[in-house]
């Protein structure tokens, strides 16, 4: 069973691995999240799944301004996919949103990233919007909510 805790400095070379893996950067992600990490502000937190001592399954929860909690680089190693690793971490997320009285979570995806839109159906949530140029020039995003039960 993984243990789903807060990211700790040593996390973060499991994390780029699995971002090379899941993502389009390959040798960048590295770089990438870097950057990503030097950028988080205080409201923002890491969480790691871990199986044994190895992280596998990774997300940015970042507070938004309409009282949502965004779960942002949710990433799961493609060795782990498909175990349940990507619902403890939203179930975590949702867990926390409700500890802060916050009304929803919210992801954002692009709209042929089927896994992330059956994952997110799954796990209760519903497509709210389209974001154009989310992503870049002509590359939308779709936005999908989760309510939280008070
Ligand atoms: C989306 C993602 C986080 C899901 O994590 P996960 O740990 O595999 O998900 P879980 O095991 O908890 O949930 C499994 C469910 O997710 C969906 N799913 C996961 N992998 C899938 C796949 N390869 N094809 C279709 N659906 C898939 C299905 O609904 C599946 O349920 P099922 O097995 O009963 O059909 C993971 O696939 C991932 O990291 N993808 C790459 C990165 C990414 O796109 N992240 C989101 C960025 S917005």
């Amino acid at each position: 069973m993984p243990e789903i805790r807060r990211y700790e400095s040593r996390d973060f070379v499991d994390y780029a691995a699995t971002l090379e893996k899941t993502s389009t950067w390959e040798r960048k992600a590295a770089a990438e999240l870097k950057a990503r990490l030097e950028k988080l502000t205080r409201r923002e937190q890491v969480w790691v799944a871990e199986v044994g001592t190895r992280g596998v399954g990774f997300m940015i929860l970042s507070p938004n301004n309409d009282g949502s909690l965004e779960v942002d680089w949710l990433d799961v190693h493609p060795d782990f996919q498909r175990t349940g690793i990507g619902t403890l971490l939203v179930e975590k997320a949702a867990k926390i949103a409700k500890a802060k009285k916050m009304k929803a979570l919210s992801v954002h995806t692009w709209e042929t990233n089927q896994k992330m839109l059956d994952f997110s159906a799954k796990n209760g949530f519903q497509v709210l919007e389209r974001i154009k140029g989310f992503y870049g020039r002509g590359k939308d995003a779709l936005r999908l909510k989760k309510e939280i039960l008070p």
